[in-house]
């Protein structure tokens, strides 16, 4: 049987409507779930970083929520200053979107981790265990081989000591530079010093092995086989960690914590 072109046409607009229908609907009805998954996920590194809980331990949301909301204080933060910025919303603040709205960021100076620009606003954690106060959290971003690596550092409430580190998204290779996430060295980080007596940024990653913590406090093993993300991850921290990054706010939380 022979259709007519009218009846072609017409039948495959009508599946294009409905196809249409079908995907603009489920975009518009999945955006709230897409929204909190993403909050969840901030809230589970965070959480992941302060130790506060274990890598893929895998809670129900309620629990990371409500743990979240007990141990963490989120702050927006001007950049340039160290300063809170209560004016913008902490809940709905986006870092990295910040950072691309050219009404909302800032040409970065050159640097190693090529940064382009930086944002007015950054978004930082304070964590609170029984009332005192136990880590600070910043975001980190950098490149390393194949693209940006973005991750979480946790300092301890001296500002100096490192509690942890965590990526939670790179295009390094899986068993190469992939291995910044690997559980066993990220296990290398915690008390190691971010920063010499006079304040320099002094952590790094080495090629090769380095010592202990109380031996060899600057430096952290290198990734075998991916000297460039290694090399990436050492800029990354240098960058954040100094004064073109949040430089400023740790300077101005020593202040406030008379250290
Ligand atoms: C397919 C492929 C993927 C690679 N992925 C990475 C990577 O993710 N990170 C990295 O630093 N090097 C990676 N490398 C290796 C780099 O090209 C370079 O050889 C390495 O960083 C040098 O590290 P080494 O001095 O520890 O050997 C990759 C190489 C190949 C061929």
């Amino acid at each position: 049987m022979q259709h007519s072109t009218g009846y072609i046409v017409g039948f495959a607009v009508a599946i294009c409507l409905v196809c249409a229908i079908l995907v603009a609907s489920s975009a518009v009805g999945l955006a709230p779930r897409q929204e909190a998954n993403k909050l969840l996920d901030r809230q589970t590194k965070v959480l992941t970083v302060a130790g506060l809980i274990e890598e893929g331990a895998g809670l129900p949301r309620e629990e990371i929520t409500a743990l979240f909301e007990a141990t963490i204080q989120q702050k927006v933060i001007d950049l340039k200053t160290g300063a809170a910025n209560a004016e913008i919303d902490v809940a709905t603040f986006d870092q990295q979107a910040a950072a691309s709205d050219p009404d909302r960021s800032f040409r970065a100076p050159p640097n190693a981790s090529k940064v382009r620009r930086l944002p007015n606003n950054a978004l930082v954690f304070d964590v609170f265990e029984k009332g005192e106060l136990t880590a600070l959290i910043l975001p980190i971003e950098g490149y390393g081989l194949w693209g940006t690596l973005y991750g979480y550092i946790a300092l301890e409430p001296d500002a100096r000591t490192i509690l942890g580190i965590t990526f939670y998204k790179h295009k390094e290779t899986p068993g190469l530079g992939g291995e910044v996430d690997n559980p066993r060295w990220k296990a290398l980080w915690p008390g190691r010093l971010a920063f010499d007596d006079r304040g320099n940024t002094r952590i790094g990653v080495k090629k090769g092995v380095a010592g202990s913590p109380e031996k060899d406090p600057y430096n952290v093993d290198g990734l075998s086989g991916a000297t460039i993300t290694s090399r990436g991850v050492t800029a990354l921290l240098r960058f954040w960690l100094g004064e073109d990054g949040f430089g400023p706010y740790l300077a101005s939380y020593r202040v406030r914590a008379g250290i």
